[in-house]
């Protein structure tokens, strides 16, 4: 069975929890493609070139070291705009896509650019001020000492990167269903991306 779920939208809304629990209860592969931009980022901050870095990027770097730090999202954030960079990570997304068991990928361009004939398309996005919570309060159960001002300001200046950048920015596609999670729980969202994604599953 090819299927494949595309999941966008913006730091922290939420895509991430989602397509995981989504991969898990309905046995798909998950990619979240943000990791790759991230450890370009990390390698770019580490002093290599962004270009070399993505066209060199080998799975094992997507575990490497810490990913997840406020520094490495900002620096992911900034090598996405580079189209090189861009072209270097395409191949290996849609190999992932068009895995024989079916697929989540989640990220900012997956149902505009990388898998524009999707089964699926989930636009899950939230307030900035709820999304910059949720991540104050993870990088804070991590032991990080940043504030709920400079979080949220992390969180706008990403979103007006990857909102605003030339190559592929962030925005539904056309044919996306749009989860606000604001107001849910990680349940009720989960519940709610079920609901889209079962209504497309083969043989439902
Ligand atoms: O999903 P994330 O927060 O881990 O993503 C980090 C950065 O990577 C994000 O700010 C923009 C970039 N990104 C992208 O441009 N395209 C994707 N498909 C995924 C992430």
């Amino acid at each position: 069975m090819r299927f494949t779920v595309a999941v966008d939208g913006p730091a922290a809304a939420g895509k991430g929890t989602i397509s995981k629990a989504v991969a898990q209860q309905l046995g798909l592969a998950h990619l979240d493609t943000g990791l790759l931009y991230r450890a370009v980022g990390a390698k770019t901050l580490a002093g290599h070139s962004p270009i070399e870095a993505a066209r060199a990027l080998q799975p094992e770097d997507l575990d490497s070291g810490d990913l997840r730090t406020a520094d490495v999202a900002q620096a992911a954030s900034k090598v996405a705009i580079l189209p090189e960079v861009r072209a270097a990570l395409v191949d290996f997304q849609r190999a992932f896509a068009d895995r024989p068991g079916g697929a989540v990928l989640d990220g900012r361009d997956i149902g505009t650019v990388i898998c524009p004939d999707a089964d699926v398309k989930l636009f899950v996005t939230a307030s900035a001020e709820i999304r910059a919570e949720r991540r104050y309060l993870e990088l804070n159960a991590k032991g990080a000492t940043t504030s709920r001002e400079e979080v949220l300001a992390d969180v706008k200046a990403r979103d007006e990167r990857d909102m605003n950048r030339s190559e592929a920015p962030l925005k539904p596609a056309k044919d996306a269903v749009t989860l606000d999670t604001s107001a849910l729980s990680i349940d009720e969202a989960l519940q709610a991306a079920l609901v889209v994604i079962k209504a497309k599953l083969p043989n439902n």
